[in-house]
């Protein structure tokens, strides 16, 4: 199945917001209202994509610190909502073509819960490093978690492509 990321729009935010906080998705994003998500599409420093296929809306990512003056931008939120498909690393591949060619970003970066496997296998799979692990970092409905800081840079990018 081919995806394409597009930029979200008002008329997508039911969508985003049913997938944010269904119960498969909402102990690994973080939760914004329906006022942050707004205001998000119109934030120059942020951007707000839906990953679509045949005009179904299957899952949606963030990028922020897109103007970060050290050019390391931070991808901030993703959810895919048909699940073991290959959707999430097409996504990532385009994200990182966004990233590192049209927003000549450094450095992508993110976290990731240290028990969230699927998604830390995932990044590994698409040429994260694990920088670092931030030890009782967030406090969760069961308790304090903990997160790995992933990243990887524009010239390992470069180099994958190769
Ligand atoms: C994490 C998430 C985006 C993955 O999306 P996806 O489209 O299902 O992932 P893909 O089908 O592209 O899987 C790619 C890789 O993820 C890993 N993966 C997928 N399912 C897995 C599982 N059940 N166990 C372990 N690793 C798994 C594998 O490395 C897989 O690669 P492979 O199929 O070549 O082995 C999706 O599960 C999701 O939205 N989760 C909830 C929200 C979330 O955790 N977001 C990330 C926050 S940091």
């Amino acid at each position: 199945m081919k995806i394409e990321l597009r930029k979200t729009t008002v008329s997508d935010l039911d969508f985003v917001l049913a997938a944010e906080s269904h119960p498969e998705n909402c102990n690994y994003v973080y939760q914004w209202s329906y006022d942050e998500h707004v205001s998000s599409l119109s934030d120059n420093n942020l951007r707000h994509y839906v990953v679509e296929s045949n005009n179904e809306l299957l899952g949606y990512v963030i990028l922020d610190q897109v103007n970060d003056r050290s050019g390391s931008i931070n991808l901030r939120r993703l959810v895919v909502t048909k699940k073991n498909s290959g959707i999430g690393k097409q996504v990532l591949e385009q994200i990182k073509l966004i990233a590192f060619t049209e927003l000549n970003a450094h450095r992508l970066w993110l976290d990731v819960f240290t028990d969230n496997l699927i998604a830390y296998n995932l990044y590994k799979k698409c040429g994260f490093r694990e920088e670092g692990k931030l030890i009782d970092s967030y406090l969760r409905k069961d308790g304090y978690a903990s997160q790995y800081i992933m990243a990887i840079l524009k010239k390992e990018y470069t180099a994958s492509q190769n």
